[in-house]
């Protein structure tokens, strides 16, 4: 309890004071609403002084003491004792008979009578004997007010905000320490199957906690698979760059041939490097920026340039569009670029002379959809989601010089864009790769 933080002091202070002043406060108002401010045991102790002081001044008045006294000697013993008469010595005569008018004080009525000796008597009835007799211990109410009500919002309102304040501040608790985990580097953390019987806004905050934790944990181990793969696909040609030079050492001869190696996997490895910033780029969404482009335009011209190296193998590109459309996307035209390109030459490399590409953009409802299809081998199905993983090559490094970085680095960017891609062989065989993008409007 000692270490509970402010917050719960505060919830259960708080709400506490608050309990106890509406109790307090509806016993307030109630009372001064109430029509008669006095309790029903006091009119009617008032009601039978009056009566007994009456009835006893008229006797006394009447027929001296000695009728007084068998007055009171026909009244019950309970009622006996609260009534007194006393003779008045030094008290101013009055006028010769007369009653004077009653008084009355909340304790007692009291009032001065004259007998037919001329004696004056004080005769009193005793309010507060008669009450105390029924309600014992009223003296003692706190602000007027009933105990069992006092108490009542004494330890209701307590209890009730240790209950709210334990019940506030304990997932509080629990969300702090799985942050604290968190930033000590401990992912496994989850909330929601401690939080989940609570159905309220809490439990949403523990699945968001979860969601964001699990994204954590899928990010990391992205990073470290990465980077495993980066060095290890680094180390071949700085292994082979190692070779050259070592060969240089051996035979000045071999130093012309050597440097056209170190030369070669120098540009290897600068591909490489640059590919890998394209990846890590594409990876920052918030570096996208706020660029409204034309698809069509785009495909158009990665198109053009493909066209103009397919010469060589001899492959046919076709594109085929619907005109009037729309085609304005938001985001980043060159990373966009690059990822429809990356797909395109796929195919042209894979294609064998003769064969053709197929380039196709249409709008789908609010998607933009580009289709690449080709002619080539295809991938085998099981391998088909995995070729959008860095440095993956089903069908072994055709031509020499792939990284695997290619399609990573294209659903890295479509993902960016609001997008999602996906391979899968086509009827008559290669293989197809669609894009859809969020049309922006
Ligand atoms: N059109 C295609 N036909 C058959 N296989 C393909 C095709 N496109 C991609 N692949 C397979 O998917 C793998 C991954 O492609 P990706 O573009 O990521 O890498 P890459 O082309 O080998 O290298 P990089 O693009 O980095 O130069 C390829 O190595 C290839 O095995
Ligand atoms: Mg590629």
């Amino acid at each position: 309890m000692a270490n509970r933080g402010r917050l719960f002091w505060k919830i259960l202070l708080g709400f506490w004071l608050i309990f106890l002043l509406t109790t307090q406060l509806l016993w307030a108002v109630f009372t001064l609403y109430n029509p008669r401010h006095e309790a029903p045991e006091d009119n009617i102790a008032r009601r039978i002084g009056n009566v007994q002081i009456g009835t006893a001044g008229a006797v006394l008045a009447r027929g001296g003491l000695q009728a007084l006294e068998e007055l009171k000697a026909s009244w019950p013993p309970d009622e006996r004792k609260f009534f007194s008469d006393s003779p008045v010595v030094d008290a101013p005569p009055q006028g010769e008979g007369a009653l004077p008018s009653m008084q009355q004080t909340r304790g007692a009525v009291s009032r001065l009578v004259m007998a037919p000796d001329g004696q004056r008597y004080l005769l009193r009835y005793d309010l507060d004997g008669l009450r105390n007799e029924y309600h014992q211990g009223r003296r003692s109410s706190i602000l007027h007010m009933p105990p069992p009500l006092f108490w009542l919002g004494l330890t209701g309102g307590l209890l009730f905000s240790l209950l709210l304040a334990w019940n506030l501040t304990r997932p509080m608790l629990q969300l702090r320490r799985a942050f604290e985990r968190v930033s000590r580097g401990d992912l496994s953390v989850r909330l929601f199957p401690v939080m989940r019987r609570r159905h309220d806004e809490i439990t949403d905050v523990a699945k968001d906690f979860d969601s964001m934790a699990e994204r954590l944990q899928v990010l990391v181990s992205d990073r470290e698979a990465l980077l495993h793969d980066v060095s290890h696909e680094l180390r071949s040609p700085l292994a082979r760059l190692q070779l050259a030079i070592g060969l240089a050492h051996q035979n000045p001869k071999n130093v012309y041939a050597s440097l056209d190696r170190i030369e070669h996997e120098a540009g290897r490895l600068d591909r490489m490097i640059g590919e890998l910033l394209a990846l890590s780029r594409a990876e920052h969404q918030g570096a996208l920026g706020e660029d409204y482009f034309d698809l069509l335009g785009l495909v158009e011209a990665v198109v053009n340039d493909a066209r103009y190296e397919a010469q060589v193998p001899g492959v046919d590109i076709q594109l085929t569009a619907h005109q009037p459309e729309d085609y304005t996307v938001k985001g980043n035209a060159e990373m966009m670029r690059r990822g429809v390109e990356n797909i395109v030459r796929n195919a042209l490399r894979f294609s064998a002379h003769g064969q053709s590409v197929f380039v196709s953009l249409s709008r789908v409802d609010s998607l933009l959809e580009i289709t690449v299809a080709d002619q080539g081998p295809g991938v085998e199905e099981s391998k088909l989601s995995s070729i959008f993983d860095p440095f993956v090559r089903v069908n072994g490094p055709l031509n020499g010089k792939g990284y695997g970085l290619g399609l990573a680095i294209t659903r890295k960017v479509v993902l960016a864009h609001g997008g999602q891609v996906e391979a899968f062989n086509g009827p008559g065989g290669g293989l197809a790769i669609r894009l859809r993008l969020p049309h922006w409007e």
